[in-house]
């Protein structure tokens, strides 16, 4: 009994907590500047002035820690020089972010090489410059890559008879279709059943097509034929007639746990970001 009303006691303390955290933090935290980075996105996947800046600063400042910790002050001192520049200029790129990109601690790191401090000093100012890095990449990267690099979730589209249908809708369906199809066959409503089923393959046909928009290569999993054949044989059961519905289940169990669910693992973070990112902040 004790043990129950602490755990509930538990489960109303953190309830608040994260009832406390969501607003302050969601208030802190402003998003990704999508004004100021977009010009530094424009064109092909490969090839963005800010990806390139940031990959020259990740040389940048491999080289300055390494030559930091040798102890070799010539080489420290140049590379600390041209890391500053880069740091500026990558500063100089997004000024709501001009903050993260101080030099502070390249000063820090060139007195320390100067005034021959011990490894144990260098290596400390050394992981506060990697910190620095740290602290931002954790919050902003993911976010950054969603908007820039995945391409659009709100603009694949697909044409059908109907018209044109967004991704969304489509997925939208495949949920109403295969949630249909179940609860149809438990009713023992067949015909019914059978009419839903159709409109199931017809959007996972569709789903198929959307993949094109970003994937230029056909893709292993999801919607492979291992997948296909769980589908093919709902329909299957449906053709020849069978009521007994212990045959179905496990079949729509595997088109979720096969398909949807795993793919939505590896896609929805990044359509999750996009969407938020277009939603005006509160
Ligand atoms: C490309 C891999 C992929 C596959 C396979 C996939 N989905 Fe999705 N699904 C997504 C993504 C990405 C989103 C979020 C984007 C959106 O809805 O705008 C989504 C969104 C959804 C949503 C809307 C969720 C919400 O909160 O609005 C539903 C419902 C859904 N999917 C159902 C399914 C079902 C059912 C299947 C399997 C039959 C399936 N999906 C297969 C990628 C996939
Ligand atoms: C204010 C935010 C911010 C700070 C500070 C920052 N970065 Fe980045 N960095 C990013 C973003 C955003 C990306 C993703 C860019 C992309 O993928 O197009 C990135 C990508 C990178 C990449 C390439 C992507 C990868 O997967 O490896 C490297 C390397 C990198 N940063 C190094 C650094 C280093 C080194 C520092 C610190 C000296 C640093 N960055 C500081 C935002 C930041
Ligand atoms: C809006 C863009 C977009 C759409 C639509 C999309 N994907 Fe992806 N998908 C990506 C990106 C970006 C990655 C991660 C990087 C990569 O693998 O290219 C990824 C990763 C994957 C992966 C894991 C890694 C790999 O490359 O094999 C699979 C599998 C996959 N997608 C399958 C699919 C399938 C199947 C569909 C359609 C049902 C689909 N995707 C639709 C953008 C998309």
């Amino acid at each position: 009994m004790a043990r129950n009303r602490n755990q509930r006691l538990a489960a109303v303390l953190f309830t608040l907590g994260v009832a406390a955290a969501a607003g302050p933090v969601r208030a802190a935290d402003p998003g990704i500047p999508i004004a100021e980075l977009n010009p530094h996105f424009k064109g092909g996947r490969e090839g963005h002035a800010y990806t390139l800046a940031m990959l020259e600063l990740g040389m940048r400042t491999g080289a300055a820690t390494t030559a930091v910790l040798r102890g070799d002050p010539d080489r420290a001192r140049a590379s600390l020089k041209s890391l500053r520049e880069q740091m500026t200029k990558v500063g100089g790129m997004v000024p709501s972010w001009k903050a993260y990109f101080g030099t502070g601690v390249i000063d820090e790191l060139d007195r320390a090489v100067s005034a021959k401090a011990d490894l144990a000093t260098r290596k400390k100012l050394a992981s506060k410059l990697e910190s620095s890095c740290t602290s931002c990449h954790a919050r902003y990267m993911f976010q950054v890559q969603a908007q820039y690099r995945w391409g659009s979730f709100a603009d694949a589209v697909v044409t059908a008879d109907s018209g044109t249908l967004t991704f969304h809708q489509v997925m939208l369906d495949l949920a109403s279709d295969l949630g249909g199809v179940r609860a149809d066959v438990e009713a023992a409503q067949f015909a019914e059943a059978t009419q839903a089923y159709k409109r199931l393959m017809e959007r996972f046909g569709m789903m198929e097509q959307l993949c094109a928009n970003c994937h230029d290569q056909p893709r292993q999993y999801f919607i492979d034929s291992t997948v296909k054949a769980r589908l093919f044989k709902i329909g299957g059961l449906l053709r020849r007639g069978d009521t007994n519905v212990a045959d179905y289940t496990p079949l729509f169990n595997d088109v979720n746990e096969m398909s949807c669910l795993p793919c939505h693992q590896v896609h929805m973070p990044a359509a999750f970001a996009q969407r938020n990112a277009l939603e005006p902040k509160r």
